[in-house]
């Protein structure tokens, strides 16, 4: 489809004064995006990258101890188990960036459980919002929604701060003391009120979601947190591209957690700002996978829904290019309960796996490949990968544009050309780099939820900086806390 738009694009850009024009309005509309959060930011902009790409990223001393006694001493009741051998190995964690850094403090609002765990049929027992899950965990409903769970297990995570084991693997911890969290987490699993409520039923001019993101905007506005930060050091998840769909439009100074951003106005949502996490993937990990290149027999693999708006077209052209071909199996149907057998063993009997644009630009074939040590084929020209700042996915993944992929014989080509020993190191790096994509509770040292929590720690940096910028001016009686609200609405440079 780029293929198309560029070419017709082509066409008007004879005429060089518009082509001129076009360029310059694209530049603006990508800047226009950066410029949003404070007057300042471009240079912002361009600090966040030199401190991405610096060891002096790593800011915070390796020296722990101070870190470890205000741990013991000042965190409540859930972490009094915490021995000070834990406590201290909590400050050594090294995250895979190779800096050393301590381990995220983290405040969790004490949301009402219906905006979580409440969400799951787990009905509260006193005035306890939390379950005590060191007696009771509450069960994710299996099936599709588990491809959106990052809420339950970051949850999860957070509670068992403090008293469940290895400590040393852990990248964030819990404290009760706002003032001391470096981020402010917001505990609402959207995803799954996306999934399980957001039919508006019978006589209902609401869905139960709508409800109740009218009611968490109304909730965070009061917040003391909030007001001190407008916003800004808060982390929401919103991994279900259709989940927060009307909170976001007020709640977006904070820093979302998302599958990508395909439904957001880049001034909404962009790299800069928010964190990419993993899908769960659907499909059963490959345990002992001894299989070689000669012993997967099909070349590619796509299973998967074949007809999606927007994007997906693509896969429908796909389709018709690939169906006939030899050691190619491209297939209709979404991989439900029962299918997810039938797919795990395809995608482990396969060498290459497509990983095509679905509704929105990712979509969970990427991480069954990779669960299946498959080599993902990546079409989709606006994805955004998790943990791409720590991890070059083109050690193990191939990409191809939408316009060279609807190319005859083009994917052919190219995936029959890759010869058995780059396959083999690709292979190879799946299985190491595997782990960060695993979701479990509980969590374990580099797995999913370590890793969305670490590229959270390396936006701190940047939110401190965007924080401080913003109370150069502090609020006065007068109109200076509308120059402060001034500096977090969205911009329309137009
Ligand atoms: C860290 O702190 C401890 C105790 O305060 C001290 O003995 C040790 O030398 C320090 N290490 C470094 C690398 O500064
Ligand atoms: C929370 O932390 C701040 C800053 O460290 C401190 O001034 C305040 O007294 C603490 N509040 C409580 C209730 O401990």
């Amino acid at each position: 489809m780029a293929d198309r738009n560029s070419s017709s694009i082509g066409s008007i850009c004879r005429n060089s004064l518009f082509c001129l024009l076009i360029v310059i309005a694209s530049i603006f509309s990508i800047l226009s995006g950066f410029f949003v959060l404070c007057s300042t930011s471009l240079s912002h902009y361009m600090s966040h990258n030199l401190l991405l790409n610096s060891k002096y990223f790593a800011i915070v001393d390796s020296n722990n101890s101070r870190e470890a006694n205000q741990y013991e001493t000042k965190t409540q009741p859930l972490s009094s188990l915490a021995s000070k051998e834990e406590a201290v190995s909590h400050g050594k964690y090294v995250p895979d960036c190779g800096a050393n850094i301590h381990a995220l403090k983290v405040f969790m609002y004490d949301l009402p459980p219906e905006f979580h765990f409440g969400l799951l049929d787990w009905k509260a027992k006193a005035a306890n919002v939390w379950p005590d899950i060191r007696s009771e965990i509450p069960v994710y409903p299996g099936g599709l929604n588990l491809q959106h769970s990052i809420e339950y297990w970051l949850t999860l995570d957070l509670l068992s701060s403090g008293f469940s084991g290895p400590l040393h693997a852990r990248a964030a911890t819990r404290v009760h003391n706002s003032s001391e969290a470096d981020v402010i987490f917001v505990p609402f699993f959207s995803s799954l009120s996306y999934n399980r409520f957001s039919k508006v039923k019978l006589q209902e001019q609401y869905s139960q979601d709508k409800m109740l993101q009218e009611k968490l905007v109304k909730f965070l506005q009061v917040q003391e947190e909030w007001k001190r930060s407008g916003g800004l050091d808060h982390v929401i998840m919103a991994h279900h591209p259709n989940s927060m769909l009307e909170a976001r439009n007020q709640l977006w100074p904070a820093m979302f957690i998302l599958s990508d951003f395909g439904r957001y106005p880049p001034n909404i949502a962009n790299v800069q700002k928010d964190v990419i996490a993993p899908y769960k993937h659907v499909i059963k990990s490959f345990v002992n996978d001894m299989s070689t290149f000669d012993s997967r027999p099909i070349l590619l693999y796509f299973q998967g829904a074949i007809y999606r708006k927007d994007g997906g077209i693509i896969r429908q052209e796909l389709f018709y290019l690939l169906k006939d071909e030899k050691d190619v199996h491209f297939a209709f149907g979404s991989i439900q309960r029962d299918g997810i057998k039938e797919a795990s063993q395809g995608m482990h009997s396969s060498k290459f796996c497509l990983s095509i644009a679905g509704d929105t630009p990712s979509s969970n074939r990427l991480f069954d490949a990779i669960a299946s040590h498959c080599v993902p084929v990546i079409i989709s020209d606006d994805i955004e990968l998790p943990f791409e700042d720590v991890l070059d996915y083109s050690e193990f993944c191939i990409f191809i544009s939408t316009s060279d992929a609807i190319n005859k014989n083009y994917i052919m080509n190219l995936v029959r050309g890759i010869r058995q020993d780059d396959w083999t190191r690709m292979w190879k790096r799946l299985k190491e780099v595997e782990k960060f994509f695993e979701f479990q509770y509980p969590s374990r040292e580099d797995d999913a939820v370590q890793m969305i929590w670490q590229a959270v720690a390396r936006k701190v940096p940047a939110v401190k900086l965007k924080l401080h910028r913003c109370r150069r001016f502090p609020p006065t009686a007068d109109g200076s806390k509308e120059k402060e609200r001034a500096f977090l609405v969205p911009g329309n440079f137009w």
